[in-house]
């Protein structure tokens, strides 16, 4: 499966939605997140995202988002349609510790 990780935080492009063949993406304030369990691993959302924050998940360390990726797809409703991303997304691409900062 592929996971969304921390660039996607405030950045909420949603190039990636309009890409995936399964609609397996689930929005939240800040940020989308993958259901691990309906993504088929076909790859094409990975180049979509422009702060590159979609990742296989063999990735290292990327246990943490792989878990709260199936928890929050949970939770949030099924997003199939790019909306507006928020107006200060630049400028939170490539920030640090957006986690941390943000993530509530
Ligand atoms: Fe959807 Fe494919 Fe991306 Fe999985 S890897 S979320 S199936 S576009
Ligand atoms: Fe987020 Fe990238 Fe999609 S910023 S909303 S994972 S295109």
């Amino acid at each position: 499966t592929y996971v969304v990780t921390e660039a996607c935080i405030k950045c909420k492009y949603m190039d990636c939605v309009e890409v995936c063949p399964v609609d397996c993406f689930y929005e939240g304030e800040n940020m989308l997140v993958i259901n691990p369990d309906e993504c088929i691993d076909c790859g094409v959302c990975e180049p979509e995202c422009p702060p590159a924050a979609i990742v296989p998940d063999t990735e290292k360390g990327i246990e943490k988002w792989l878990e709260l990726n199936r928890n929050l797809a949970g939770q949030w409703p099924n997003i199939t349609r790019k909306g507006e991303a928020p107006a200060d997304a630049e400028a939170h691409k490539g920030e640090q510790g957006k986690f941390e900062k943000y993530f509530s």
